[in-house]
């Protein structure tokens, strides 16, 4: 049989087994003590004063927006290409979404774009409560920026940086909080590390760390301090906020003590293998997304674009050659607006020339730490071969 090489896969060893069976034999399975140490270890990693976790991004990305105060009428705005959750976490807060362009060089959300809608959003009287920028393939966007716009014009910053666990910008750790009020990163299998599936929010705020606490676990304050009853047993428990259950199992924050021990080689090989595709495929007609000096991309994601003009060879025509040699892509995104779901908002495609351009020329290559020299470069020849004699060397 042919061998498959992925986009992605975790990483999972036999101390990650033990710490997740050691956690099984414990008195609890949920709620325990290891999601406590989990979380204080994701805040000394993050330089974040507060962390919470929780079953995954999309619950902490909505979880957030409330803590954020988002109410039914408010605007949120996020990249229109990134995963559905950036945009859904909003929507199911009954605030309305709105999308901002890409840069054509990093991929990430178009700081002249946005700067541009403000303007205009502003002498429209709808502003955007909040907005939400994701790090697309764990590469930072424009965060001094962002920050600067959010002091002018009122909004508050949720990173979703779901890919990127590990990545620096400014040389302070994703997850400080230095620009935005809350940070996300996402535990799902393929990502940087794997609880399975699972999240983590930082912020430095007590107040947002409160309210996180309280909606993670269906709203219900045991805090005396914030009862309004007060005369009550010490069993007594009340529902302040409509809420769900978003908990993270014990034995899952186990795994994602664990798998933090790997970070750094994770990381560091990450960054090896989008050296090697950056360096073997320099002469092809591809574009990378554009690392600036101030920025550390953890490498979730490494995203290829064919530059497709006067080119017979198309971005789909390498998925499909790619395929047949057992090599499985990916494409990172859909742009948000083109689900079925988002054609209600009846956005114009025509508003985002460079999410449609992106849409039509980008790749995911495949990248994951166990990825062996031989597996990169069998990807590498595939692609040469696929663009022609001249690439094969
Ligand atoms: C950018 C982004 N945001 C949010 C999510 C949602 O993460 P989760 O699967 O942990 O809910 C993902 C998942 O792939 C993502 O890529």
């Amino acid at each position: 049989m042919k061998k498959i090489i992925p986009y992605a896969k975790q990483y999972i060893d036999s101390s990650d087994i033990a710490e997740v069976s050691k956690a099984l034999k414990q008195d609890f399975i949920t709620q325990g003590p290891i999601i406590e140490k989990f979380e204080k270890k994701i805040s000394k990693l993050t330089n974040s004063k507060f962390s919470i976790a929780g079953n995954s991004a999309t619950s902490l990305l909505h979880i957030s927006c409330l803590a954020l105060g988002l109410k039914k009428g408010d605007y949120v705005w996020t990249t229109s290409n990134s995963f559905l959750s950036s945009a859904t976490c909003a929507i199911l807060c009954g605030a309305k979404v709105d999308f901002i362009d890409i840069d054509e060089k990093d991929f990430n959300l178009s700081i002249s774009f946005l700067e541009k809608k403000l303007i205009k959003a502003k002498k429209n009287k709808k502003l955007p409560k909040i907005i939400i920028a994701v790090s697309l393939g764990g590469l930072p966007c424009d965060m001094k920026e962002l920050k600067k716009l959010s002091s002018k014009y009122k909004f508050k910053i949720i990173e979703d940086a779901s890919h990127s666990l590990g990545a620096f910008y400014d040389k302070k750790p994703v997850g400080s909080n230095i620009y935005s009020d809350i940070t996300i990163f996402s535990f799902h299998a393929v990502k940087i590390i794997t609880t399975g599936e699972g999240g983590m929010a930082t912020t430095n705020d007590s107040h947002i760390y409160e309210n996180l606490r309280l909606l993670r676990s269906q709203g219900v304050t045991r805090n005396q301090k914030d009862f309004k009853n007060k005369k009550n047993p010490t069993w007594y428990y009340e529902q302040k906020y409509l809420g769900l259950n978003y908990r993270i199992t014990d034995f899952q924050a186990a795994l994602g003590l664990s798998q933090i021990k790997k970070l750094k080689k994770f990381i560091t090989k990450r960054n090896y293998l989008a050296l090697t595709y950056r360096k073997k495929l320099k002469n092809l007609p591809l574009n990378f997304q554009h690392v600036s000096k101030i920025k550390k991309s953890s490498y979730h994601l490494f995203i290829a674009r064919l530059k497709c003009k006067n080119l017979k060879k198309t971005r789909d025509g390498l998925y499909n050659f790619l395929k047949k040699r057992g090599v499985i892509c990916n494409l990172h995104y859909i742009p948000i607006y083109k689900h079925p779901f988002f054609k209600s908002l009846k956005i114009k495609d025509k508003n985002y020339p460079n999410t449609e351009k992106y849409y039509n020329s980008a790749l995911t290559l495949p990248l994951y730490y166990s990825m062996k020299n031989s597996e990169i470069n069998y990807v590498i020849r595939s692609i040469k071969l696929f663009f022609g004699n001249r690439y094969e060397k």
